[in-house]
């Protein structure tokens, strides 16, 4: 255990805003910091850091917490891990946990990971002086900026190159980070040896493995590294940590099979693909994947391996899956891959492609269906016998609904009788808003202020889209009259320089008083035009987002007591896919 008072200690020295700066770019905005989410998509910020109180919160995704939290969220990285890497940072000596020898360290105490970032210096020096291996990547469509930004490199032919970078070559550390093979009777060699190399690099960007290719044919085509104390294939994923911008910005991330695949498509501006290593979607990868993206996409071959595969992908993303977060599934044509795709046919082509993918929901019941006769008893009975387990896994209560809906229909059965054999509680459904919004002042009067100081940015809005609003439980229905007047005040050409006064003597006078009071108080609004812009539309699409959360929570209710009707269920539909296109506003 690490004392608490360690942890206040450290807290007290280390500062927020350089964390999360090593990972997130924040702008300044008052006595705040300001960036776009790196908990939800999102395209404008409502992601702030408080100098102040050493505290972030989303006013988005209501995500929040100190430092070390920041660190744990961000980086997948355990409590313990989070602690000593904000230590390190601030020369801060964690006292010694028992239990663990702390990873990345062997047991004479050489670090891993400076051993394989040496390693990969040293690939990358080599590719340099090696005009075969620059050639093989020219050959292949990349640019040398786009080899840089993946730290490829190159390990040269031969058995012991590693002694360049390495003087102790006997190290056991070498051996340790899988760079080196203690052969029979002491003989000890470099695991690549005239191979394209392309470094593994975990969330928190530290070097963890390597994926070594062959130039041209030969066996086995890709080497990767061996199993580590650092290095878990079924955990990591190839360029999550290069694309985390490109994620984030896409909100979506689309999964590939090969290292070619993703530099390929990043080299033509698809930036938010990653790849598995060569197994398996795990349930870890599928759980690390939906907390980037609110979007999945999984890309494979259209042959049989293909399918297999992304049977595979489905069932271990089942239970990560919730409501408003979608992984879909796109197949290829015949003999394509989507580094040959995209060097064929470009950006646009590919991206329309993915505009295709198949919802995991229908790849689901087209998969299933395609192994029986529906024509028969038998196979209706087959198709509900083998969706049952899958079924019972999809933790997204309304999705899973919807799919029982559907089953029932296609087998001709009622869904209370599906129910009962899937043995699955009607009302058993969570309403699961992913977190509370935030408590301290609500978005509408957020709206309310910048409208009030800034009435020009009130005419460009969308006043439609405040319409489902009326009926959101957690919006404050008078803040929103108020707000809905205010901008109807200003669509029709009026000039309103004083709020309370043009609304005199109306319901929205006192309300616009507070606000004009509380203004004065505060000093944020002192903000640049530029940042209030920003604000203003961040708060417009995050109106948005929790009007769309408050109705996928209402018909959760509703179904709860099974009053859903035809429309609601399509409107869930509706608003669980729109998901990333409501923040784009
Ligand atoms: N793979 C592997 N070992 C192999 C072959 C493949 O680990 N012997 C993994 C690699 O991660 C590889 C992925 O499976 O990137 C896909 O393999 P494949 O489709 O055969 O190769 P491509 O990605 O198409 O590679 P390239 O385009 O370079 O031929
Ligand atoms: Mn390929």
């Amino acid at each position: 255990m690490i004392p608490q008072s360690f942890i206040q200690d450290l807290l007290n020295r280390v500062d927020i805003v350089g964390v999360v700066e090593r990972y997130v770019p924040l702008k300044r905005a008052g006595a705040n910091y300001v960036a776009c989410c790196p908990f939800h998509s999102e395209k404008t910020p409502s992601f702030t850091v408080s100098q102040i109180k050493q505290f972030y919160h989303c006013f988005g995704c209501g995500a929040h917490g100190t430092a070390v939290g920041f660190v744990m969220e961000y980086t997948g990285a355990g409590f313990v891990d989070a602690v000593k890497d904000l230590a390190q940072g601030v020369g801060m000596q964690v006292p010694e946990v028992k239990s663990e020898r702390p990873r990345g360290k062997t047991e004479e105490g050489d670090d891993l990971y400076a051993v394989l970032l040496k390693a990969a210096q040293y690939y990358r020096q080599q590719l340099k002086n090696a005009p075969r291996a620059i050639d093989y990547l020219k050959k292949r469509g990349l640019s040398g900026e786009i080899a840089r930004h993946f730290g490829v490199g190159y390990a040269p032919d031969g058995w012991q190159n590693l002694q360049a970078a390495f003087p102790d070559y006997n190290a056991k550390a070498l051996v340790a980070a899988g760079l080196v093979i203690q052969g029979d009777e002491g003989k000890r060699y470099d695991r690549f040896r005239d191979r394209i190399m392309f470094p593994i690099v975990d969330q928190r960007g530290y070097i963890v493995g390597f994926g070594g290719r062959v130039l041209g044919e030969g066996e086995p085509k890709y080497l990767n590294s061996s199993e580590t104390a650092l290095f878990e294939k079924g955990r990591e994923l190839y360029g999550l940590y290069q694309g985390r911008r490109a994620i984030r910005d896409a909100g979506r991330v689309i999964v590939v099979e090969g290292y070619m695949d993703v530099v390929a498509l990043a080299q033509h501006g698809i930036g938010y693909a990653v790849a598995t290593l060569g197994t398996a979607t795990t349930p870890a990868h599928a759980q690390k994947l939906l907390r980037q993206a609110e979007e999945v996409v999984f890309c494979f071959d259209g042959d049989d391996a293909g399918r297999r595969a992304a049977w595979r992908a489905l069932e271990n993303g089942l239970e990560q899956l919730a409501d408003g977060k979608q992984l879909s599934f796109l197949f290829l044509p015949q003999d394509e891959d989507p580094d040959t795709y995209v060097r064929k046919l470009g950006k646009e082509a590919f991206e329309k492609l993915l505009g295709d993918a198949l919802p995991l929901s229908q790849f689901m019941l087209r998969e299933l269906s395609s192994r029986v006769d529906l024509n028969t008893h038998e196979g209706r009975a087959r198709l509900l016998h083998d969706a049952r387990p899958l079924v019972k896994q999809v933790a997204a209560p309304l999705l899973s609904l919807l799919l029982r809906k559907q089953l029932a229909q296609m087998t001709g059965i009622s869904q209370q009788e599906l129910d009962a054999q899937f043995q699955v509680k009607s009302n058993a459904m969570a309403a699961a808003p992913r977190r509370s919004p935030p408590v301290q002042r609500s978005i509408v009067r957020w709206l309310i202020e910048l409208v009030m100081v800034h009435p020009e940015f009130a005419r460009q809005i969308e006043r439609d889209a405040l319409e489902p609003a009326q009926d959101v439980a957690n919006i404050n229905q008078a803040e929103l009259k108020t707000l809905r007047a205010m901008l109807e005040a200003a669509a029709s050409g009026e000039t309103v320089v004083n709020w309370p006064e043009y609304f005199r003597a109306s319901e929205h006078e006192g309300l616009l008083r507070q606000v004009e009071a509380g203004l004065l108080k505060r000093q944020e609004v002192n903000l640049s035009l530029d940042e209030v812009k920003a604000e203003f539309s961040g708060g417009w699409s995050q109106l948005l987002e929790q009007i769309r959360r408050g109705q996928l929570i209402a018909l959760n209710e509703k179904s709860k007591k099974q009053e859903l009707s035809s429309e609601d269920e399509d409107r869930y539909r509706q608003l669980s896919q729109t998901a990333p296109a409501a923040a784009q506003k």
